[in-house]
């Protein structure tokens, strides 16, 4: 085991003091994807960042990732500011986020390596977060012999092993078929009850978050426009999705999403003039 500190996951608060991220579309006309967006989310919680597609959710990660500079406001982990890519807060991408030229352990490895950790103490790790997800069998595999699932739980446990607090979670498993989805729910929440990391999980599927999260923050036009607790007692089985509660909370988040028959929310907002 590595002595980083930065091993200690989830340990740290993340937050956003007036965050604004504007673009200049090639029309020369301003997108607005961030627009003084504050909130504070406590070490260890699972946020689902819901909006409709075009609104500003992979701007916030990418932000949190430190890939994207703000145009204004400050985005922390603890009381330090995010200004570039860190170990600390990864992402993980609709798209396989696999190296597919590494056998699957060299995936899982990767950030340990480039830590400049011994191949004894890589091993050690890789063969825990193997097992942690299932893929014990599969290590000497390269990924194009796994499906899209399984690769997906080779993602999971190179996060895991790079220890990462923060995982940024850019709709992941948004290409995948309901069944492999639900089972990765279920592997997500147990790494994360047993390693307590903070969870940013983009999706624009409201079941999913309220599957998986703590917290819904609903992002429209660049804003926060709603941060709402989901208070539905775990597991979050069939009954807990089907009571009232969790119809009710899901119905909130349509309406503040804007989703109606007579409501056209234009995919791309700019400044008028
Ligand atoms: N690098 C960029 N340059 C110009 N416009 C961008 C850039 N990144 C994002 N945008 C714009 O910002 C808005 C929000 O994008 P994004 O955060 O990707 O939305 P979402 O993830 O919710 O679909 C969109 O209008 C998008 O076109
Ligand atoms: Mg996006």
């Amino acid at each position: 085991m590595t002595t980083d500190a930065s091993w200690v996951t989830g340990d740290r608060d993340v937050t956003f003091d007036g965050v604004w991220c504007v673009f200049e579309h090639r029309s020369g006309n301003l997108v607005y994807a961030m627009q003084d967006v504050s909130f504070t989310v406590p070490a260890g919680q699972f946020v689902a960042v819901v909006g409709r597609s075009g609104h500003g959710k992979t701007t916030m990660l990418r932000i949190l990732a430190g890939l994207q500079n703000t145009t204004k406001g400050t985005a922390y982990l603890g009381d330090e500011a995010v200004t570039g890519p860190s170990v600390q807060r990864s992402m993980v991408f609709q798209q396989d986020t696999v190296f597919p030229w590494m056998h699957v352990r060299d995936n899982v490895e990767f950030s340990l390596k480039s830590q400049g950790m011994s191949a004894a103490a890589r091993r050690e790790i890789s063969d825990q977060k193997l097992e942690d997800v299932g893929l014990t069998e599969f290590a000497d595999s390269w990924p194009r012999e796994l499906s899209g699932g399984m690769r997906k739980r080779v993602a999971l446990a190179a996060v895991m092993a790079s220890g990462s607090g923060v995982w940024l979670m850019d709709e992941p498993f948004g290409s995948l078929d309901y069944f492999t989805r639900r089972s990765l729910h279920d592997l997500l929440i147990e790494l994360w009850r047993e390693s307590k990391m903070t969870i940013f999980f983009v999706t624009h599927d409201i079941e999913e978050a309220l599957i998986l999260a703590d917290r819904v923050m609903l992002v429209r036009d660049g804003k926060l426009v709603e941060d709402i607790e989901v208070g539905l007692p775990r597991p979050r089985d069939e009954d807990v999705r089907a009571s009232p509660e969790a119809v009710k909370l899901s119905k909130t988040i349509l309406e503040h999403l804007g989703i109606r028959e007579d409501e056209i929310v234009p995919e791309l907002r700019t400044s008028e003039n």
